[in-house]
C-alpha cells in the first residue's frame, strides 16, 4: 500500500518503520524541514529505531521523509500522528489535528483510509477530523497509539492494537493495513470507544502514580519505607498492581491525556475529581522533593553545589517533555543552590549542557539511565534518590 504518515515524531516514525518493514511504500510527512532532511540522510531521532534500519528502508525505497504535502495525494492509507498538547488553560489544543485534517482536505483528491493515532478525547475522529474533510468519501478509523519509547519488550508488532471505525468498511481496511505489521488487532464498536480506551489507560496510570506519590509521603511521615510497603503489598497474587512513586510525571502522555478526559467529562456535566486531584498531587512532587533535600542536607542549600542526575522524564530516553526535573531544578535554584545537571542522553537542554557529577555537595537522582555512575553519585556529600534504586540513601 502507499502510506502517508502526517507527523514524524515518536509515534509517526515508529509507525512509518512498522509499515515499511511490511513492504509498504511509506511517505513520512512533517512540517519540520530539518527533521525531514535528518531522516532522509538516515539519522533516526528516536530510541528504538536505529539508523541502520532507517537507511535500509530508504535504500529499498520503502521510506521517504518529505515536507511537501502533495505526497499525501494518491495514498491508500493516511495516518495522523501529530501532537495533542494542552493550551495555557490546560484544555485540549487540537490545532495540530485540525491542521492535519486541512492538509488532507487540500491535498487528497481520491478516496483513502484515514486513521488517527494521535491521542485525544472521544469524538475527535468524527467531529474534529472527518467533519472537516469535504468532497471525497474517505474511510475513517481511530487506532490510538500505545508506543512506549525505550520499551524493548513491547513494541509496534506485539502490542495489541485497538481499532474503531466510522463505518464497517473502514474497520475492514484498517484491519487489513495493521495486520501486515501488528500481531493482535482488537476491533471495538466505535472510534469513540477506541479513543476513550486510550485516555482511560493513561488516566489509570496517572491516578495510580498519584496515589503512590501521596502514600510515599504518608509512609515517610510515619517513619516507614514506602517502597518496602509497596513491595510487600505486591506479594499479593491478585487484586493489586504495583506502581512506583517518583518526582512527578512527565512526557507527552501521563501529564496531558487525563486532562483530555477531564475536559469532555466537564462538557457532559460529570466532574472528573480523581483526575484533578491526581494532577495536583503529581505536580506538587517536585516541591516535596526539594523540601526533603533541604531538610536532609542540613536545613539550608543556599550556596551549595547540587547536581541533578537524569533530567529526561524516564529512564533510557532523551525526551524532556514535561519532565519534573525542570521544576526540581528551578525550585532548588529558588532556594539559593548552585544547580547543574548531568544527563548524557539529553546532552543539551534549556540552553544548558550536561555537567559532570563529581564535585557536587548534593546529588539528586531524578531519572536513572542504564550505566549511570552510581559511585560518583554516592561520593557526593548528600544523596537524595527519587528512583528507589540506591540502597542506604534518602529518597522517595
Ligand atoms: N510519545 C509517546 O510515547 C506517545 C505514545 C502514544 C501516543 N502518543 C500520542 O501520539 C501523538 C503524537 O505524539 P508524538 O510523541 O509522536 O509527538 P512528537 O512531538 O514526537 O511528534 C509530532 C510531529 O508532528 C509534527 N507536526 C506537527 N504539526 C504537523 C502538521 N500539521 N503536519 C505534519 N507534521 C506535523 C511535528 O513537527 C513533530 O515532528 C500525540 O497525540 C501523543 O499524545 C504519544
Amino acid at each position: 500500500m502507499r502510506v502517508a504518515i502526517i507527523g514524524q515524531g515518536y509515534v509517526g516514525l515508529t509507525i512509518a518503520v512498522g509499515a515499511a518493514s511490511a513492504g509498504h511504500k511509506v511517505f513520512g510527512f512533517d512540517v519540520n524541514d530539518s527533521l525531514v532532511s535528518q531522516l532522509n540522510s538516515g539519522n533516526s531521532h528516536i530510541e528504538g529505531i536505529s539508523n541502520s534500519k532507517l537507511q535500509e528502508f530508504i535504500s529499498k525505497g520503502f521510506f521517504t521523509a518529505s515536507s511537501d504535502p502533495t505526497v499525501l495525494g494518491g495514498a491508500d492509507v493516511i495516518v495522523i500522528a501529530v501532537p495533542t498538547p494542552l493550551d495555557e488553560t490546560r484544555n485540549p489544543d487540537l490545532s495540530y489535528v485540525h491542521a492535519a485534517a486541512a492538509l488532507i482536505d487540500n491535498n487528497v483528491k481520491s478516496p483513502a483510509l484515514i486513521i488517527n493515532e494521535s491521542t485525544s478525547y472521544p469524538g475527535t475522529l468524527r467531529k474534529e477530523i472527518a467533519a472537516r474533510i469535504t468532497g471525497i468519501e474517505h474511510l475513517y478509523a481511530s487506532s490510538p497509539e500505545r508506543v512506549d519509547p525505550g520499551n524493548n519488550e513491547w513494541g509496534t508488532k506485539n502490542t495489541p492494537r485497538l481499532i474503531g471505525g466510522l463505518t464497517p468498511d473502514a474497520v475492514v481496511k484498517a484491519k487489513e493495513f495493521y495486520s501486515t505489521f501488528c500481531d493482535s488487532i482488537i476491533e471495538v464498536s466505535s472510534p469513540e470507544v477506541a479513543e476513550a480506551a486510550k485516555i482511560f489507560e493513561n488516566t489509570f496510570r496517572q491516578v495510580n502514580i498519584a496515589l503512590v506519590n501521596e502514600f510515599a509521603q504518608i509512609a515517610d511521615a510515619l517513619g516507614i519505607s514506602g517502597r518496602e510497603v509497596l513491595d510487600a503489598a505486591a506479594t499479593k497474587p491478585y487484586g493489586f498492581m504495583e506502581f512506583n512513586p517518583g518526582p512527578g510525571v512527565g512526557g507527552h502522555c501521563i501529564p496531558v491525556d487525563p486532562s483530555y478526559l477531564a475536559h469532555v467529562a466537564n462538557e457532559v456535566g460529570v466532574p472528573a475529581t480523581f483526575i484533578k486531584r491526581a494532577n495536583e498531587v503529581n505536580l506538587a512532587m517536585p516541591e516535596y522533593v526539594v523540601k526533603r533535600v533541604v531538610a536532609g542536607a542540613g536545613g539550608s542549600i543556599k550556596g551549595k553545589k547540587i547536581v541533578v542526575v537524569g533530567v529526561s522524564y524516564k529512564s533510557n530516553v532523551a525526551d524532556t517533555r514535561e519532565t519534573p526535573a525542570a521544576a526540581v531544578i528551578d525550585l532548588l535554584r529558588g532556594q539559593g543552590a548552585m544547580v547543574t545537571w548531568h544527563d548524557e542522553l539529553v546532552g543539551n537542554w534549556r540552553g544548558e549542557s550536561s555537567s559532570p557529577i563529581a564535585g557536587a555537595d548534593v546529588a539528586v537522582l531524578v531519572t536513572k539511565h542504564n550505566g549511570i555512575d552510581v559511585a560518583a553519585i554516592k561520593a557526593c556529600g548528600y544523596v537524595f534518590d527519587c528512583t528507589g534504586s540506591i540502597a542506604g540513601v534518602d529518597g522517595i
